[in-house]
C-alpha cells in the first residue's frame, strides 16, 4: 500500500511524525507536502494529494493542516476523492468502513502526535465495508460529482 502525505506550513512537524510512523508500520509513504513553515495555501497541497489518490498513484492519502478542515474541504473538490476529517480513531474506522474515505485529514493544532498516529494507523488498516447499503450510499455520493 502506498499513502500520499501532504501538509501546509501548520503541519510540517506532524507530517514527519506520521511519515516515520507509516514506515514503522510497513506502509510506503510519499511526501507531497511542504517542508518549511513559510506560510502557504493549503488548497495547493490538498489538490496534489487528492489528484495522486484519484489518479491511482497512491492508494490512500493523509492531509494535515492546522485544523484538518481546510485540506478536507479542498480535497473533496477533486473528483474521486472522499476526504474525511478525523479527530478520533473511531472517525478513522468509520470513515473507511462506512464512508469508503480515501483521504484522512488531521489537524496539527487540534490533536497530539500519538493520537494522530493512532488515527492514521486505524485509517490505513481498516478495509472498506462491501455491505450493499454502504456501497449504495458511496455511489450516491459519487453521483453528486456529476450533477
Ligand atoms: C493556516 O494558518 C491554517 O488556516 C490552515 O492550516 C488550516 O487550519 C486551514 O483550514
Amino acid at each position: 500500500m502506498k499513502v500520499a502525505v501532504g501538509n501546509d506550513h501548520a503541519g510540517v512537524e506532524l507530517k514527519w511524525t506520521l511519515m516515520e510512523h507509516l514506515a514503522e508500520i510497513g506502509v510506503e509513504a510519499e511526501n507531497l507536502g511542504v517542508d518549511t513553515e513559510a506560510s502557504m495555501d493549503y488548497p495547493d497541497i490538498a489538490a496534489k494529494v487528492g489528484r495522486a489518490v484519484a489518479g491511482g498513484e497512491a492508494d490512500l492519502g493523509v492531509l494535515i493542516c492546522g485544523t484538518g478542515i481546510g485540506v478536507c474541504l479542498a480535497a473533496n473538490k477533486v473528483r474521486g476523492v472522499r476526504a474525511a476529517p478525523c479527530c478520533f480513531e473511531y472517525h478513522a474506522r468509520m470513515a473507511r468502513e462506512h464512508n469508503h474515505a480515501n483521504v484522512c485529514c488531521v489537524g496539527a493544532r487540534v490533536i497530539g502526535p500519538e493520537l494522530a498516529k493512532a488515527i492514521v494507523t486505524e485509517f490505513v488498516r481498516t478495509p472498506v465495508s462491501d455491505a450493499e447499503r454502504h456501497v449504495r450510499r458511496r455511489r450516491k455520493v459519487e453521483a453528486l460529482e456529476t450533477q
